[in-house]
């Protein structure tokens, strides 16, 4: 039910992220490594400081495996795979206008949004490879994510996300979780 909910209720914006001019890109046959090289950028900015904040609402006592699914390091390890030297100089720029998270709902919303971003990387590491020739353990380990075992990762989040909301009368302030995140996330992609 939950699952329905949020699929439903961020679809739209699951669109309108895919359709990004940067996003947009990542599966176009015309993606530069400039372009790649500023996507990892602005998830890294992104992504790096909202694991922060979704980490301090201990999503592992729902999620047991929630340590080893953040992401953040692997998108700095793909940045210095790409681009070594220009990211030797500097740390990208970390975003700070994050979403609106206050509480454990909050975080397994903007949870869902992250865990989601690996069922369309596996489209998108296969065509980054094609494109580029960089290969998880080159330059695509993030959007590679859990490779083969992505569907298996998948359900074990959803059964978590199941077990989580199951004593739950509403599930209102996970949804405007994931919704804030997705827009929060666009807004930074477009600055
Ligand atoms: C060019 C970029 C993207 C493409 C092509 C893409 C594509 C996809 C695809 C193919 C699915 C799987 C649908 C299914 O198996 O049922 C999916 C699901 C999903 N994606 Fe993306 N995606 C992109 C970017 C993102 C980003 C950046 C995020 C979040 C940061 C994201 C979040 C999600 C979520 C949450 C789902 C799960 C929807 C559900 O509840 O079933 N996606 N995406």
């Amino acid at each position: 039910m939950v699952l329905q909910d949020l699929r439903e209720k961020t679809s739209a914006q699951h669109r309108q992220l895919e359709s990004h001019p940067l996003l947009h890109q990542l599966t176009s046959g015309q993606l530069s490594t400039g372009v790649y090289n500023t996507i990892l950028q602005k998830f890294y900015g992104f992504f790096s400081p909202l694991e922060e904040l979704i980490s301090q609402y201990s999503p592992e006592d729902y999620l047991e495996d929630y340590q080893e699914r953040r992401k953040a390091q692997l998108l700095l390890q793909d940045l210095n795979k790409i681009d070594n030297d220009h990211f030797s100089q500097q740390l990208p720029d970390i975003c700070d206008d994050l979403p609106n998270i206050t509480n454990t709902d909050g975080a397994m919303g903007a949870l869902y949004v992250m865990e989601g971003s690996t069922l369309g990387g596996q489209m998108i590491s296969r065509h980054v490879e094609k494109t580029l020739g960089f290969t998880p353990s080159n330059g695509t380990a993030f959007f590679y994510g859990y490779g083969k075992d992505t569907g298996k990762r998948w359900k074990k989040f959803q059964q978590a996300m199941q077990q989580y909301t199951s004593r739950q009368l509403t599930h209102t302030q996970l949804i405007t979780g994931a919704q804030h995140t997705f827009s929060k996330l666009n807004t930074w992609l477009s600055l």
